[in-house]
């Protein structure tokens, strides 16, 4: 006996992928729902070698439905997820509205599976942004073998954080540059995009940090530890998928770069590559498509006492959103929704 499962957005990045790491991984599915907005109505998207219709989320009815993954944006999820969950079915949200909140867990479940436990008081669990997720699967355990005083993020995210229109603008800024019969003027993005970088994502805040940087930081405390103190600095790149990060970890105790090396590669979820040669490292290219979130380029920091230097990098459509949203529906039926 399986359940029965709904994916909001589906026609979006992410959705997209929630389907694909459904039928990968064999989630234990016995009806699917996929939705989107009236404009989508009908259009067709894959699920495994089925190709379903997608309905309408306005007039949808979640009653007798067990599960709802939504990727839908904020706006949509304000109005749409409380009536799934007052209906019973339980929402696992990728979008921000709900992170943070204190009646909300937010789980990536290679850190905190059992906060999943809390999902009842509003039937809702978040997913953190794609840059949170591949962040804290690897300090994770760093954190459990040496405490983790400080970290200091620089983030080099590609445009499909931004949805499908940042990819396409992407794409069609880089024809027009190189074939200028019409100008492609920034739109999603504040700046030009193509053969640029921006030191700006989402919304300035008071103290001249974006949002971007302020989530990285609140979400990582909630997730982690509160007593992590995290400062970010978040940079679209013109890649089309995959996120990476430098970062930089003062701990409290004394960690060997090597054993750092070691217990990385014992850890759920990451994956060491780490040689000190030409590719000897990952790029965005081959993170794509991937579970994992990669490590590379580990190596002492030679101006702190107890300091360490990494490059992380994961597919932001994967681990960044659709596999730990999907993961986290794995948690939950096993915890909390048996069936059979
Ligand atoms: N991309 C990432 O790396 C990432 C990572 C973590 C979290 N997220 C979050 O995940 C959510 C989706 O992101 P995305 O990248 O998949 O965006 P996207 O590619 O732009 O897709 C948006 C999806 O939401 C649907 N939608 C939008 N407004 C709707 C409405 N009023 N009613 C019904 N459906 C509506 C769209 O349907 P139509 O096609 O019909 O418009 C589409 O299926 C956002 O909240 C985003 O912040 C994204």
């Amino acid at each position: 006996m399986g359940y029965k499962i709904v994916v909001a957005g589906a026609t979006g990045n992410v959705g997209r992928e929630m389907l694909n790491i459904l039928a990968e991984r064999e989630f234990p599915v016995d009806e699917i729902a996929v939705l989107a907005s009236r404009k989508s109505l009908g259009s067709q998207v894959s699920f495994g070698d089925r190709t379903l219709k997608t309905r309408d989320l306005d007039t949808f009815d979640f009653t007798g439905w067990d599960i709802a993954l939504f990727a839908i944006g904020s706006e949509a999820t304000k109005i749409h997820a409380p009536r799934a969950a007052s209906q019973g079915c339980v929402v696992i949200d990728n979008s921000s509205l709900y992170r943070y909140d204190p009646e909300v867990p937010l789980v990536v479940p290679e850190v905190n599976a059992d906060a999943v436990m809390g999902y009842a008081r509003k039937n809702i669990i978040a997913n953190p942004n794609c840059s949170t997720a591949q962040l804290v699967v690897a300090l994770k355990p760093l954190h459990d073998r040496a405490r983790i005083k400080r970290v200091v993020v620089s983030t080099y995210q590609s445009v499909s954080g931004a949805g499908k229109e940042g990819m396409d603008e992407l794409w069609d800024q880089t024809k027009s540059i190189y074939n200028p019969v019409s100008e492609v003027p920034p739109k999603k993005f504040p700046r030009q995009i193509a053969f640029n970088v921006i030191p700006h994502i989402d919304t300035f805040m008071e103290d001249g940090q974006t949002k971007e940087e302020w989530k990285l930081m609140v979400e990582t405390k909630k997730i982690l530890d509160p007593a992590i103190k995290v400062t970010a600095t978040c940079v679209r790149v013109p890649v089309f998928v995959g996120h990476c990060e430098a970062v930089n970890i003062e701990f409290h105790d004394f960690l060997d770069e090597d054993e750092a090396r070691d217990i990385l590669r014992e850890a759920p979820g990451c994956m060491v590559i780490d040689k000190r040669e030409d590719g000897g490292y990952i790029t965005p290219i081959e993170c794509v498509g991937e579970y994992a979130t990669f490590i590379s380029r580990i190596r002492q920091d030679q101006t702190l006492d107890n300091g360490l230097n990494m490059w992380i990098v994961s597919d932001n459509l994967r681990k960044g959103a659709a596999l730990n949203a999907v993961q986290i529906a794995e948690v939950l039926g096993q915890k909390c929704l048996k069936k059979g």
